[in-house]
């Protein structure tokens, strides 16, 4: 260890023993001794990181981002420069050399590339496909590589009580309903035209598409077979009254404003291709829970980074 080194350490140390000596007079016995165990854990890696060239700022940076499965990696591997990824917390340390390289071909903000590299959504779409594990779940992830098995239909399919030949989740129901509701007191008349849509049905809208459309740009407005949302029964296609398979700008933009009050978010927004692979679709929602919808639209996130910040956690 050299003098620079030394003084770091007994700095580090000097820190974690006043921090841990305030907290000990009101912990039982038990408490102090897994206290204790964590403090000399910690101060063993500390000297650890400082050994293989870390800074001391670099070091609180780790503590501060990086989750426990990337810091136990930083420690088993030689230093590397980790400052572009400090603040990026679904950065994962296995991948940092697709994330590099990714970054500098396309020109992206690290943050991106972090985002696209982990979602598989930095290879050409379609080229690398993962089934759905948890299709049941409220949050699940349907896109150009995540797809749904061919056989799945959820199981609690029900009519809409206000659009009955039309079919939803029925946790998805009742907040529809509200969410319509409130619409008509607005002044606004919304028909939905499209719900669940089984793999079969899908795969014959996509095929039609076919036939008018070069495949190219059939993939930028509807998906393949066990790639779309509304095999989830929480997709609905939405359509302004009197109006053709879309919404009017200003039930658009009521719809931006509120959607998310009712659980649902604008899936497919403006330039947001390069995450969904999709034109805009303004009237193509996805049922996702108040609480979801509410941090998705206020972070203005796709849903597919949500996921990957937010739900699947490295
Ligand atoms: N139009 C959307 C992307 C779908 O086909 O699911
Ligand atoms: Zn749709």
């Amino acid at each position: 260890m050299n003098h620079k080194t030394k003084k770091n350490t007994l700095i580090i140390v000097f820190i974690t023993i006043l921090i841990f000596s305030i907290n000990f007079k009101t912990l039982s016995k038990n408490q102090i001794e897994t206290k204790m165990i964590f403090q000399e854990n910690f101060k063993r890696e500390q000297t650890i990181l400082l050994e293989k060239g870390y800074t001391v700022f670099e070091i609180n940076q780790i503590y501060e981002y990086m989750s426990k499965k990337n810091i136990d990696k930083i420690l088993e591997n030689e230093y590397v420069d980790l400052k572009e990824f400090f603040g990026i917390t679904n950065f994962d340390f296995e991948k940092i050399d697709s994330y590099k390289a990714y970054q500098s071909i396309e020109n992206i903000p690290m943050k991106d590339a972090v985002t696209k590299v982990n979602l598989k959504l930095d290879v050409p779409f379609y080229s690398e496909t993962i089934e759905i594990t948890n299709p049941d779940s409220l949050l699940v992830l349907v896109n150009k590589v995540y797809v749904l098995n061919e056989n799945y239909k959820p199981e609690n399919l029900l009519p809409i009580p206000s659009f009955p030949n039309l079919q939803l989740r029925k946790e998805a129901i009742e907040d529809f309903e509200k969410l319509l509701a409130q619409a008509k007191l607005d002044n606004i008349f919304l028909i939905p035209y499209s719900t669940y849509r089984s793999f079969s049905y899908q795969k014959q809208v996509y095929e039609k598409y076919l036939e008018k459309d070069p495949k190219e740009l059939v993939d930028t407005y509807s998906a393949r077979p066990g790639h779309s949302e509304h095999q989830t029964g929480l997709a609905i296609d939405i359509r302004s009254k009197d109006h053709w398979y879309n919404l009017t700008k200003s039930d658009y933009e009521w719809m931006k404003q509120n959607a998310y009050k009712y659980g649902f978010i604008i899936r497919y927004s403006k330039n947001n291709s390069n995450f969904t692979g999709y034109k805009e679709e303004p009237w193509h929602i996805r049922y996702v829970g108040i609480e979801h919808a509410k941090k998705i639209t206020d972070l203005k996130l796709t849903f597919d980074e949500y996921y990957d910040l937010y739900i699947n956690i490295h």
